[in-house]
């Protein structure tokens, strides 16, 4: 059978839209939950200032605080120096940058335009490199602007050009508004496949008009085998807004499965991953404690 990995996003683009602040000891109690689950990689956490995103706040606790399975890569988001110095303090495994296809998108998140946040990654990966570190890029607004509406696929793959060639290992394509149609991501790809191979790139679908299974069907005929998906299929950017969550970890795994594909997940753990997850978020006294 042929292998796609999921690359879990949950504890990070899950859990960072989350409006209640959840304890730390609930995120690690979930990371250690997904950590058996079979993902070779979870999005943990993200380095970014806590004036911006609050709830991952508590990033290098959580990362220093989980249980590591050493056939898990635990990686976090870094948007600066800032945030891979601290992020290396907490050994980390592996970072990703972000980056945006439309400009006032990259204004609204990382407060820089396009060109400032490549110039701003950049020693970001050279400190990556000197610590052997694996560095991942995302585009966001592959398929759309909360802002600008329609991005062209031409102003997608530069940035990806961009974020290979400073070296990250894969981009991940994110439809961060989950707008994109098998028509709009097929134009993307035809677009972003001039630069790299089909290997290089990841697919980080939102789910907004439950479109996203239907996105990653597209994106395995076009070759791509890594898909970015969330427990509980939570998740949003707090700076896009109306934008829904990650394709669920679970929905993705099923349909892939009956779609004759490996994953390598453990079924019944994620499951046990995903009713933790539900209790977290259910619980009002989860919600309000720091
Ligand atoms: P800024 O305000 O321009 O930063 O924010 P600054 O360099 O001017 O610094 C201002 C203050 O922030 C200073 O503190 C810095 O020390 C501090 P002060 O002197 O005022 O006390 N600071 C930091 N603190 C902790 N960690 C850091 C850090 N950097 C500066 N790393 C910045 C610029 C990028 C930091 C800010 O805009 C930010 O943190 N943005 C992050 C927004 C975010 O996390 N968005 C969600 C993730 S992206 C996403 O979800 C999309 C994705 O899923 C793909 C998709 O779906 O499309 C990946
Ligand atoms: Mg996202």
């Amino acid at each position: 059978m042929d292998k796609v990995r999921i690359y879990e996003v949950g504890p990070r683009d899950g859990l960072q839209n989350e409006k209640a602040i959840i304890p730390t000891d609930s995120k690690i109690a979930l990371i250690n939950l997904l950590s058996e689950v079979g993902f070779d990689t979870i999005e943990t956490t993200s380095f970014v200032s806590p004036k911006w995103v609050p709830q991952m706040a508590d990033a290098a606790d959580v990362l220093t605080g989980i249980d590591r399975n050493p056939d898990v890569t635990y990686a976090a988001l870094t948007p600066n120096l800032k945030g891979f110095e601290n992020a290396l303090t907490a050994d980390v495994d592996e970072v990703a940058i972000f980056a945006a296809a439309s400009e006032t998108f990259s204004q609204k998140n990382i407060n820089c335009s396009i060109a400032e946040s490549l110039e701003r990654f950049a020693p970001v990966v050279a400190a990556a490199n000197a610590e052997e570190i694996p560095v991942r890029g995302y585009v966001s607004c592959v398929a759309g602007c909360p802002y600008e509406g329609d991005v062209a696929p031409a102003a997608v793959r530069a940035v990806c050009e961009r974020l290979l060639d400073m070296g990250c290992y894969e981009v991940s394509l994110g439809d961060t508004i989950g707008k994109g149609t098998p028509k709009t991501i097929g134009q993307m790809l035809d677009e972003v496949l001039k630069v790299a191979r089909p290997e290089k790139f990841a697919g980080h679908y939102h789910d907004t008009d439950n479109r996203a299974l239907d996105n990653v069907a597209l994106s395995l005929d076009y070759g791509l085998r890594t898909f970015d998906s969330a427990v509980g299929g939570l998740g949003g950017c707090p700076y896009a807004p109306g934008a829904k969550g990650n394709v669920s970890t679970t929905a993705l795994a099923h349909k892939l499965a009956e779609d004759g594909w490996a994953t390598g997940l453990d079924f019944c753990r994620l499951a046990d991953a995903e009713h933790y997850l539900k209790t977290v978020i259910a619980t009002p006294a989860a919600r309000t404690q720091g």
